[in-house]
């Protein structure tokens, strides 16, 4: 599970605000689903595709000229699907102040040359926090039903 991480991070520029001066929530989920894209495709070895975004909690807002980092994890896989989550935080540079802002929980699928899904390598669970991960998110797809 180790490998199977994505994290991209960039400062909120002037053109991804919203009217309050906040980070628009349609370029956060942008990102969340690029990070997320990068887990799901090392995992994978190769193309991987949105499939669902189960659900996108925003806890906090994050002020135009902060730093985000989003950062994904592959937490339970199937033949073909892989449950991700992304914790999405905020940074002031200035102060170092580090702040958990947002937490999304989506699903990639691994896709073939012929854009048909295919088959993911196994998911292994080294770490107590892994193991939480991975329950956690067979959890999450037992409630869905998938
Ligand atoms: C992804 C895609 C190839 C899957 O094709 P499909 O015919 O729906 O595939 P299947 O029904 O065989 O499902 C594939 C896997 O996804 C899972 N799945 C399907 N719908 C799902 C949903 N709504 N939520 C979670 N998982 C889902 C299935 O359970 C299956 O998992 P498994 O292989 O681990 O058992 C196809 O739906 C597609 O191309 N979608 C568009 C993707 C896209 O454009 N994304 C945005 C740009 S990246």
């Amino acid at each position: 599970m180790s490998h199977s991480r994505g994290e991209i991070t960039t400062f909120v520029m002037p053109h991804m605000q919203n009217v309050l001066g906040d980070l628009f929530g349609g370029d956060l989920m942008a990102l969340v689903d690029q990070a997320a894209a990068v887990a799901a495709m090392r995992h994978a070895g190769g193309p991987a595709v949105t499939k669902s975004i189960d659900r996108l909690d925003f806890h906090q807002a994050i002020p135009v000229g902060a730093l985000v980092s989003c950062c994904a994890t592959v937490d339970f896989v199937g033949r073909s699907s892989m449950d991700i989550t992304v914790q999405v935080y905020s940074e002031q540079i200035a102060t170092g102040a580090r702040v958990h802002t947002h937490t999304a929980h989506v699903v990639f699928v691994a896709i073939d040359r012929d854009r048909k899904p295919c088959r993911v390598p196994r998911l292994v669970a080294e770490t107590a926090e892994e193991r939480a991960r991975y329950d956690a998110a067979a959890e999450r797809r037992r409630a869905r039903g998938r």
